[in-house]
């Protein structure tokens, strides 16, 4: 949300200074300025930081000066048609302008951004070479079941945020228990669907470090829009050590308050549903919790994570996502939604 109300008022921005412009050629840069700034951002697929986003922002491109040429070509036949006087016709070289102008070049140009577009198909598509780093991703309704299987190493199940090391080749393994999704992140690479009873993959290689943005990308129900989760691509080291620490099982609680949360969520059910790995909380209905206080957002990018958050997240589940299959615990007394709050915060 924070992301589209910074975009709407950049938008805006731009918008008033197109607007307040005088003059055909400052008019022009405004508009140029307004598109382009549009392009930006942590979730874009113009604004490339993977190889396969780098190919897809490519063939826009082209297609685009594609568009632009053959736009030109009937603006100006047109503009001749209109124009020319009748006795300037001769019908032989109007005969070679249809010919030319409807025929040969639509179809020149057509062919060639198709053959250009085909023959980047097999790349795209084209697995991870052997021993990359695999990543299991499955959509859940309506949130992300993330397993790393480390080569050589023992899986790791976390959930809603993906962290890459940069420059590595990941092999991602797709697929959903009961709804179609898509997985999608515009920044490193075109889209993949998950479906029911299959499982596709999709291979990406991240090129730039930062945080960008991954989102489901089909219809999939009533939170279908709330069902998003950061993409952190950090330097290898930094990488291997945020994956070794996830790896370990959840601290032990670190005082009174987070004590008396760790209690309630065992004996309020939590622990039905969530595992927290190093506790007897072993569910696997939802995310796996070990260290979701490290995540950077709650609810699969839903909100920022903080105490206040988490305890409206417990308290008001389907008022924060329509639909979700938790129950809202809002008939918890307050301080019991804050030592859990802080429980769950403490688990970095
Ligand atoms: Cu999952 Cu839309």
């Amino acid at each position: 949300m924070a992301w589209c109300a910074h975009h709407l008022r950049r938008l805006s921005d731009h918008a008033v200074a197109l607007l307040t412009c005088g003059g055909a050629v400052r008019w022009l840069v405004c508009a140029g300025t307004l598109f382009v700034s549009g392009c930006d951002g942590v979730q874009s697929t113009l604004s490339p930081a993977g190889r396969e986003a780098e190919r897809i922002a490519d063939l826009f491109w082209w297609m685009t000066v594609g568009t632009v040429v053959v736009w030109l070509g009937v603006i100006g036949l047109t503009l001749y048609a209109v124009r020319a006087r009748s006795e300037a016709r001769n019908e032989r070289r109007d005969g070679l302008l249809i010919i030319g102008g409807g025929v040969v070049v639509p179809t020149v140009t057509l062919t060639v951004l198709l053959v250009y577009g085909l023959a980047m198909l097999p790349p795209l598509v084209a697995p991870a070479p052997a021993g990359s780093l695999k990543i299991a991703v499955s959509g859940e309704q309506w949130w992300w079941r993330v397993r790393y299987q480390p080569p050589g190493g023992e899986a790791i199940t976390l959930a809603n945020e993906i962290r890459l090391p940069v420059g590595e080749p990941v092999q991602f393994r797709l697929d959903s228990p009961d709804v179609i999704h898509s997985f999608w992140i515009p920044s490193l690479g075109g889209k993949m669907d998950m479906i029911p009873g299959r499982v596709t993959y999709l291979a990406l290689h991240p090129t730039k470090t930062g945080v960008f943005r991954g989102a489901c990308a089909e219809y999939c129900g009533t939170s279908h829009a709330l069902m998003n989760f950061p993409v952190v691509v950090q330097e290898k080291e930094e990488f291997a050590r945020w994956l070794a620490q996830q790896a370990e099982p959840a601290q032990p609680p670190a005082d009174s308050l987070t004590a008396r949360g760790q209690e309630l969520f065992l004996a309020d059910g939590c622990s039905a549903c969530h595992t927290v790995r190093g506790t007897p909380a072993n569910g696997v209905i939802g995310p796996d919790l070990t260290h979701v206080g490290s995540r950077l957002s709650l609810a699969a990018g839903t909100l920022p994570n903080e105490p206040d958050n988490f305890r409206r997240w417990v308290a008001h589940t389907t008022d924060v996502k329509p639909g979700a299959t938790m129950p809202a615990f809002h008939m918890l007394p307050h301080e019991d939604l804050r030592a859990l709050a802080a429980y769950l915060k403490g688990l970095k």
